[in-house]
């Protein structure tokens, strides 16, 4: 666990076991400077010969306690990510950081870098550590919020699925009333009497009931509305369609859409922002036994439009079809929708990047700029209407997949069939969950997503 404080004064002044001072292309920062004469030297004197790159480090012993010289790269918050690791290895209790002008992206790094997910060890890092930064007290308290919403959709990411269950995800948002969130949880007979047939098709199989949850964030005198939709596949098997064991290894984490709705809320609360926010989650499990859905049915959803089901592992556009034609029906003036919805975003764009679509290139542009300002990595897609009719069925309105090739795009395109408002879809199935260790974090759920909504309510 890692603390964030201010701390006033400079680097030079400061009193801690450790300080920090940042090293680009040789050379000190301001503050650094301003150390090393104090020291005599003594810094500069350990930088030459070496060259730190971002990232790497070197401890030197000085007489006032021990600083750390820390290579600086282009991206202030990736080095305040690698910062906050390293300080968790070397386990100091304590150290004072030099300041950047980038001072809110620094502050959001040290956060995120810092996560940790050891609920479920014997053996767990007690030790508290305290970073002290020299700033300003709003920019680190921006920091904690938005790092809290992250913290929130990496820990339902990563929850095994044994215990993350659709009725849990639902308890966890339920949690969100103690921030004045409003949210309400459909059970089994209540999505069945709504009339959601293509969401209660995927949720069939399992022992383990669906839940529909509804959120509402409504701060006092909103100057706009934001409507999000979440993919909430609990865990995804493929169903009939089965999964190998390799590509079922991360489908924990096929609630990150979710996950990203629920931790953005949180933070909105937290801050809050003077938007509406509402969010809406189909939690189900796509799994196997003799009451799953088969490859051949055809379902009813919400919308009236039926789909024949031609592959029960393209589950994630049923249960969102009906979420999204929902959360119309409520009101929605236009939607932000996020899922691990393909294999095919990857192959498209790698494990970093989450694919961009939208029916309206305004609302489009608007994400996309977000998610630039949030660090976030997306990029647009094409929707294709050339590609619609690789969805026509010979029994149905539709069916729920095209050929191989365009796979996210046919997707997408199965997804804008559901509203009629503009729709931004972001298949985030590359970079919600990571495979290793990265500059902001740990292997596994990223939060991806939370960032990007909140400068999106932001900007609206
Ligand atoms: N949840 C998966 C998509 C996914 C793949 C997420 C890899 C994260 C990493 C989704 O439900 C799925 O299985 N999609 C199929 C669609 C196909 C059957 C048309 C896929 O991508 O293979
Ligand atoms: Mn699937
Ligand atoms: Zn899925």
């Amino acid at each position: 666990m890692i603390t964030l404080t201010r701390a006033e004064g400079s680097l030079a002044e400061g009193q801690a076991p450790l300080r920090v001072a940042w090293v680009k292309e040789g050379r000190l920062l301001s503050q650094g400077e301003a150390l090393d004469a104090r020291l005599g030297g003594l810094l500069r004197r350990a930088l030459e010969g070496a060259s730190l790159k971002e990232g790497e480090s070197l401890l030197v012993a000085a007489p006032e306690g021990q600083v750390l010289l820390f290579g600086l790269g282009e991206d202030a918050r990736s080095s305040g990510g690698r910062l906050a690791q390293a300080f968790l290895r070397l386990r100091f209790p304590e150290a004072l950081v030099e300041p950047l002008p980038e001072a809110y992206a620094l502050a959001e790094g040290l956060l995120l870098g810092a996560y940790r997910f050891d609920r479920h060890r014997s053996e767990k890092e007690e030790k508290a550590l305290t970073l002290r930064i020299l700033g300003a007290e709003e920019v680190l308290e921006r920091a904690r919020k938005v790092a809290e919403g992250v913290y929130l959709a990496r820990d339902l990411v990563n929850e095994p699925p044994n215990l993350l269950t659709p009725e849990a995800l639902a308890e966890r948002a339920l949690e969100l009333r103690a921030l004045g969130i409003e949210v309400e949880v459909l059970d089994e007979e209540a999505i069945a009497s709504l009339g959601m047939g293509a969401f209660l098709a995927v949720a069939q199989g399992s022992a383990n009931p669906p839940r529909f949850i509804r959120l509402r964030y409504t701060p006092p005198g909103a100057r706009a509305r934001l409507d999000l939709v979440g993919k909430g596949l609990t865990f995804d098997s493929g169903g009939y369609s089965l999964k190998p064991t390799e590509s079922m290894t991360t489908m924990k984490g096929d609630m990150a859409g979710a996950a990203a709705v629920l931790g953005a809320m949180k933070s909105a609360a937290l801050l809050g922002l003077p938007v509406e926010i509402r969010g809406y989650i189909a939690a189900c499990e796509n799994m196997i036994s003799g009451r799953a859905y088969r490859v051949g049915d055809v379902l009813k959803t919400l919308s009236g439009k039926t789909v024949e089901v031609m592959n029960t592992d393209a589950e994630g556009r049923l249960t969102l079809a009906d979420a999204l034609f929902y959360a119309e029906r409520e009101g929605a003036e236009r939607i932000l929708e996020l899922s691990t919805l393909t294999g095919a975003a990857v192959v498209a764009l790698g494990e970093e990047v989450a694919a961009l679509f939208a029916t309206e290139p305004a609302w489009g542009s608007l994400v996309q700029e977000a998610a630039h300002r949030a660090g976030e990595k997306v990029w647009p897609m094409p929707l294709e209407k050339a590609y619609r009719e690789k969805l026509k069925s010979p029994v149905a309105d539709l069916k729920n997949v095209g050929d191989r090739n365009g796979g996210a795009i046919t997707a997408a395109l199965f997804l804008s069939e559901f509203v009629r408002v503009p729709l931004a879809h972001l298949d985030i199935a590359g970079p919600a969950f990571a495979k290793k260790g990265h500059a902001l974090g740990p292997e596994g759920g990223t939060g991806f997503g939370v960032r990007t909504i909140l400068e999106l309510a932001q900007a609206l």
